[in-house]
C-alpha cells in the first residue's frame, strides 16, 4: 500500500526541566568529585534535579502540553503518544496512556519505547511512520527521565552525570519530508556496558567502553542518516546528538564535518537526561534562537543497549 501521507514533520517543540538547580560545587559537598574534573571529563557545570513526587509523567506531560500548545493543534487532534524513558518508578502502567489522560488527548495509541539515550529518535522514526502510513494524523513524541530516582548518589562515576527533564515533539503530515529516513541499530554485544542489575539496584555504567564506542562506531551512523536524507552534512544548520558527555559530542562533530551547523551543547546546563537530551536540547536552541524554522538538523541518540538511532529533521 503507497503511503497515505508523501511525508511527516515536526510541527512543533517544547521542553521541560525541574526547578532545582544542582551545580558540580553542590554535589562535591557529599562525593569525592570537583567541579574541573566534571567540566574537562564530562562538559557539565550544572544540571536540573526532580524533587521527591515529581515524576516522569509529570516533566512528560508539561513538555508535551507545552508542544501541543506551540504547535497549535487540539488534543482531540492527537492519535498517537509515544514516550521514550527507562526511567519510569515502576512498570506498569506505561507513561504515555497516563500522560494522554493528563493532556485531554482521547484515547490514542499510547505506548513507550526504552531504547534509553536512543529512545527519541527511535520514537520519532517510529511517529514519521505512523503518520505516514495514516495510522496517526499527528502523534506527539516525547522524551522524559527521571534519572535522578536509579542514581546512587554516593557512586561519583554516574552522580555527576545524568540529571532529570523532559522534551517533546508533535508530528503531523507534510506534502515534503521534513523527517528524514531513520538509521537505527544496536550492539546487543555491550549490553552490560550500562544496565540496572535488578529492582533494588542503582545505575552502572563502564564509562569507558561506553566512550570509545560511540566516538568510534556512531560518525558513520550520523553519515548514513545524512546521506540516506540526500543531505550533505555541509548543509546542515545544527546537530544535536545525545547530550552524553561534551569530549564524545565534540569528537562525532569534528568527524561529521557539519562545518556549519551549530553544535548542541546543552549537557553543559542540563546534564545527561538519556532519552529527554536530544528534544531538551533543540527546543532550548529554539528558544534562545540558535536555530531557526526550516533549518535542517541531524539528530542523533545512543546509550544503553547499547542501541542508536539518527535523522535528518527540519526544524519546526
Ligand atoms: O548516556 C548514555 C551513554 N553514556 C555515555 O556515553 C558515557 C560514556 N563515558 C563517559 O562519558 C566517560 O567515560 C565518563 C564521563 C563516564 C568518565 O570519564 P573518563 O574520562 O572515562 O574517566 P575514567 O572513568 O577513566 O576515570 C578517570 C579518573 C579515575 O581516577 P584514576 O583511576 O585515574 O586515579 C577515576 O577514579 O577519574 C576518576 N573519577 C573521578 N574523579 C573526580 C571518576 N569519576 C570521577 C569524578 N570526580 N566524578
Amino acid at each position: 500500500m503507497p503511503d497515505i501521507a508523501p511525508g511527516s514533520k515536526v510541527l512543533a517543540l517544547g521542553h521541560y526541566q525541574p526547578a532545582n538547580v544542582v551545580t558540580n560545587d553542590d554535589l562535591a559537598k557529599t562525593i569525592d568529585t570537583n567541579d574541573e574534573w566534571i567540566q574537562s571529563r564530562v562538559g557539565i557545570k550544572e544540571r536540573r534535579i526532580a524533587p521527591d513526587g515529581e515524576s516522569v509523567e509529570d516533566m512528560a506531560a508539561i513538555a508535551g502540553g507545552k508542544a501541543l500548545a506551540a504547535s497549535g493543534l487540539s488534543p482531540d487532534d492527537i492519535d498517537l503518544v509515544i514516550v521514550a524513558t527507562c526511567t519510569l518508578e515502576t512498570q506498569i502502567p506505561n507513561a504515555a496512556a497516563v500522560v494522554a489522560h493528563r493532556m485531554g488527548i482521547n484515547s490514542p495509541g499510547a505506548f513507550d519505547v526504552n531504547a534509553a539515550c536512543a529512545g527519541f529518535c527511535y520514537a520519532l522514526g517510529t511517529a514519521n511512520a505512523a503518520v505516514r502510513a495514516g495510522a496517526a494524523r499527528n502523534a506527539l513524541v516525547i522524551g522524559a527521565e527521571k534519572l535522578s530516582q536509579w542514581i546512587d548518589w554516593t557512586d561519583r562515576s554516574t552522580a555527576v552525570i545524568f540529571a532529570d527533564g523532559a522534551g517533546a515533539a508533535v508530528v503531523g503530515p507534510s506534502d515534503t519530508p521534513g523527517i528524514g529516513p531513520v538509521v537505527w541499530g544496536s550492539s546487543g554485544d555491550k549490553a552490560d556496558a550500562i544496565s540496572i542489575k535488578d529492582r533494588n539496584d542503582h545505575l552502572y555504567q563502564e564509562g569507558q567502553t561506553v566512550f570509545r564506542w560511540a566516538t568510534t562506531a556512531l560518525h558513520p551512523v550520523a553519515l548514513e542518516a545524512c546521506s540516506r536524507a540526500g543531505v550533505d552534512p555541509a548543509e546542515l544548520a545544527a546537530f544535536v546528538p545525545h547530550q552524553a558527555n561534551l569530549r564524545i559530542i565534540e569528537s562525532i562533530a569534528r568527524k561529521l564535518g557539519a562545518d556549519k551547523a551549530v553544535i548542541a551543547r546543552d549537557i553543559v546546563t542540563a546534564g545527561n537526561t538519556s532519552a529527554a537530551s536530544i528534544p531538551l536540547a533543540l527546543s532550548r536552541m529554539l528558544e534562545r534562537g540558535e536555530v531557526r524554522s526550516g533549518d535542517l538538523a541531524l539528530v542523533l541518540g545512543f546509550g544503553a543497549g547499547l542501541t542508536y538511532a539518527g535523522q535528518v529533521i527540519e526544524i519546526p
